[in-house]
């Protein structure tokens, strides 16, 4: 059982719906390892009632909160100020009030590069090949320029990509039919649309091209091995899991919201994990 003072700390994540969010678990394993007096919790708010409501947390207190889709560009214009981290991005997903401010970030472009440096892959190693160009796409393809890697972009709506580089320059574009063609050209893939999820076709790739040496990340986290994932290991290349992502993201805004530094380590992994297993 949770009792809280009246001084507790709370947080939490807006989304519309937010049901399926792994978040409040997360966050809710790391207040309980650090008996923190605060908790965190899901917000369903439709988007016509957005702004009302992060401005009423702020005013009820609130320490802050993580913002899902449909939200991330909304959030960003209520801000007082923005982050150069969810400028590049385009959208925030992270809100920290103080003192009647509201400051936004975007923690997915660090939470990526967090955990592929957790499977020992360096961002900068070499040309990445990003596949997708949605909200996550531009925030890891903005990542990986400011950690000095040269990335190329194929997704299905080239318009889309076009977008993206209009934002990001020196973004290279590629046509999606190409994708694995341009395998061997590249140290890193990363993959960023839906397919692959649970319900969805499996992306269609053909591995056979890469070098040995090519890691390969999937940022799709439900089934935890995705199908690239599952030919990723079967061909003996590097294969990084997208859970690593959603737990490394979280990091910043429970440092600000909670006051500690968690740690993300395989306890955490399973814990959530657990919740990601098929019934
Ligand atoms: N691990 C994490 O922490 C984390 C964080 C954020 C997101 N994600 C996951 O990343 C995925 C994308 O999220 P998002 O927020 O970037 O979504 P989004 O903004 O809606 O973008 C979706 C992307 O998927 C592409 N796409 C959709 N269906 C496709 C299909 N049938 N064939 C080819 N491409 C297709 C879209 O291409 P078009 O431009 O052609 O429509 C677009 O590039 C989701 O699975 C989400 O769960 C994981």
């Amino acid at each position: 059982m949770t009792i809280l003072s009246g001084k507790a700390r709370v947080a939490g994540i807006i989304g519309w719906p937010v049901s399926h969010s792994r978040s409040p678990r997360l966050h809710g394993f790391w207040l309980d390892r650090h008996a923190i007096d605060g908790t965190y919790i899901p917000l369903a708010i439709p988007p016509d009632a957005f702004p009302d409501t992060v401005r009423g947390l702020m005013n009820a207190g609130f320490a802050g909160a993580n913002v899902t889709i449909p939200h991330k560009r909304a959030a960003f214009a209520i801000c007082d100020h923005v982050e150069e981290t969810a400028r590049r991005a385009g959208a925030v997903n992270t809100l920290v009030f103080h003192e009647g401010r509201i400051t936004g970030s975007n923690t997915d472009g660090g939470g990526f590069l967090a955990n592929l440096r957790a499977y020992g892959v360096n961002p900068a190693a070499g040309p990445a090949l990003v596949l997708g160009a949605g909200g996550a796409a531009r925030a890891i393809a903005a990542a990986l320029q400011e950690a000095g890697a040269p990335v190329t972009i194929a997704n299905r709506t080239r318009a889309h990509a076009e977008q993206l580089a209009g934002d990001l320059p020196g973004l290279r574009i590629i046509d999606w039919q190409a994708r694995s063609d341009a395998l061997p050209d590249h140290a890193l893939l990363v993959h960023t649309t839906s397919l692959g999820m649970s319900g969805h076709p499996a992306l269609e790739l053909d591995l056979s091209r890469a070098h040995a040496s090519l890691a390969v990340a999937d940022i799709v986290y439900a089934p935890l091995e995705t199908p690239l994932l599952a030919a990723a290991h079967a061909r003996g290349l590097r294969a990084v899991e997208g859970l690593g992502m959603l737990l490394h993201q979280a990091v910043p805004g429970f440092r600000a919201w909670f006051g500690v530094e968690p740690v993300v380590d395989d306890a955490l992994r399973h814990f959530v994990a657990a919740d990601l297993l098929p019934a």
